[in-house]
């Protein structure tokens, strides 16, 4: 951002809790969520899967067998059945009630928090038909529009998203170095860029500043990492570890 007298002034580092405060929790629960708010983050980032009766869950994996107790694919279980899941245990016997959220559950619960909400499309492996739709449909129930931000390494699924309404924020997802991003961005109507840590050069943080296009890197759980990137006036970073991270902030 530019002053009157054309002088950069740079913004606070908005904290993005990678699916929740994933490095104390287990990922992606409500238990997460909840200690990301406590922590002082800005903003929760989840992914969301769809259930075979189109049920839109909040769990990383294709399958439900790493985080949870239950075997197969969320793709061809029920909402019933994936309901059932202890999604806890896996992580630590204390988090044993820990279910599996389903994002309307997340969004009545953001919803009078101050949190901004990235909810990742996990549709690269699985192309789970109608979830735009489904989506958006869920964001405009909540009227949370404006605190949203949608993002995917399916580029695909964000054109669409777009196009079914380009107010919803929509940003890119990608693990390596993309030339200019900023204006590949632009060119499928997406205004963030969420880019692996290691692709967060200086080149690619000035660029997209000059673009006005904000840049949050993942997952940025080193100290080092993160206290460099807040001194840059990197405009957000998204980690598993938002406690940490606000201390650093508040320090840098
Ligand atoms: O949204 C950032 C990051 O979560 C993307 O990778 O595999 O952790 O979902 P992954
Ligand atoms: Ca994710």
């Amino acid at each position: 951002n530019n002053n009157q007298n054309n002088e950069v002034i740079l913004l606070d580092t908005l904290i993005f809790a990678h699916r929740g405060a994933a490095g104390t929790h287990p990922e992606n629960t409500m238990a997460s969520f909840e200690a990301a708010l406590k922590a002082g983050a800005d903003g929760i980032e989840l992914d969301v899967q769809l259930t075979s009766d189109n049920v839109p869950v909040i769990i990383h994996d294709e399958t439900v067998n790493r985080t949870t107790d239950g075997e197969g694919w969320i793709k061809d279980l029920t909402y019933e059945e994936i309901s059932k899941l202890d999604a806890g245990t896996w992580f630590d016997s204390s988090f044993n009630k820990a279910s599996i959220p389903t994002l309307d559950q997340v969004l009545d619960w953001v919803k009078p928090t101050r949190l901004l909400l990235n909810i990742e499309l996990k549709n690269g492996v699985v192309r789970y038909s109608n979830l735009e739709k489904i989506i958006l449909d869920l964001i405009n129930k909540y009227e949370m529009k404006d605190r949203v931000i949608i993002s995917s390494f399916n580029h695909y699924s964000l054109v669409e998203m777009h196009q079914l309404d380009p107010e919803v924020e929509t940003a890119i997802l990608f693990m390596e170095g993309i030339y200019e991003p900023w204006k590949y961005a632009k060119s499928i109507g997406a205004k963030g860029l969420h880019c692996f840590l290691p692709v967060a050069v200086p080149e690619l943080l000035i660029g997209a500043a000059q673009a006005e296009m904000p840049v949050r890197p993942f997952t940025v759980n080193d100290d080092n990492h993160m206290e460099n990137l807040i001194k840059a006036g990197c405009p957000a970073i998204i980690t598993d570890w938002p406690e940490k991270a606000v201390h650093i902030r508040n320090k840098a």
